[in-house]
């Protein structure tokens, strides 16, 4: 038995070689398809990563339609200034800026916050409505944002949280995407599964907090 197991591993294994020999175009070509790949991947993913302490690093992944949407509801009935934490090609700054907010997104990756900036400027959205900046938002001072969205990964939103609940202004409102703050308790939620989002607001937050201190 063990001897015909090891026949067939050695008839695979020639086949294989013969097609490799029998074909060395097409597997140099699906070599140089998954190089380049790899290459295009490395190129829109890493940029600014090796600023950013290992535990922290957050890769790329575009929001969904429906979970845009879902952030949107949630917006409803507020204005004034947003920020987007790791604003990736723009896509959630540019929906808040069509309903009447002054928005910021900040993102690490270059080539992301060129991409948003060209995209803005072929809408027509003056600097003063929307602008990326490139640059890392944990050295960034929050203070001024009455509204944050954020959609980054499970493993950074504790930390986040402590800095939120630093820096932003009573009346603050935070939007997470996907991954919710563990110790935080929503003021409500939208849609489910992949595209769900919170809501939480900072004076209901630091209440809380504040209660639970004095237990
Ligand atoms: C999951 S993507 C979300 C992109 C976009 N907000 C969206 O919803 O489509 C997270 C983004 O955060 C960026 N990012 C990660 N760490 C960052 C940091 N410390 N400062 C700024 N941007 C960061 C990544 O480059 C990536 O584009």
């Amino acid at each position: 038995m063990e001897d015909s197991v090891e026949v067939i591993l050695q008839h695979k294994s020639c086949e294989l070689s013969r097609h490799t020999e029998e074909k060395p175009l097409v597997t140099a070509a699906s070599g140089a398809f998954l190089a380049g790949v790899y290459g295009l991947w490395t190129l829109f993913a890493l940029p600014g990563f090796r600023k950013v302490p290992i535990c922290l690093k957050v890769p790329y992944l575009p929001s969904s339609r429906t979970q845009t949407q879902n952030v949107m509801k949630l917006l409803r009935g507020r204005a004034g200034c947003l920020a987007d934490l790791g604003s990736g090609d723009g896509r959630l700054v540019f929906a808040a800026t069509a309903k009447g907010f002054h928005c910021t997104g900040f993102e690490i990756n270059s080539i992301l916050t060129g991409y948003a900036r060209v995209k803005s400027n072929w809408k027509g959205i003056p600097s003063s409505t929307a602008s990326f900046v490139n640059q890392d938002f944990w050295k960034t001072d929050l203070s001024k944002y009455n509204n944050v969205t954020v959609f980054l990964a499970p493993g950074v939103m504790e930390v986040l949280g402590r800095k939120l609940e630093k820096e932003l202004p009573d009346e603050a409102r935070v939007i997470a995407c996907r991954f919710p703050f563990p110790d935080w308790t929503p003021t409500a939620t939208e849609g489910e599964g992949l595209d769900q989002t919170w809501a939480y607001d900072m004076n209901v937050i630091r209440k809380l907090s504040t209660q639970a201190a004095m237990k």
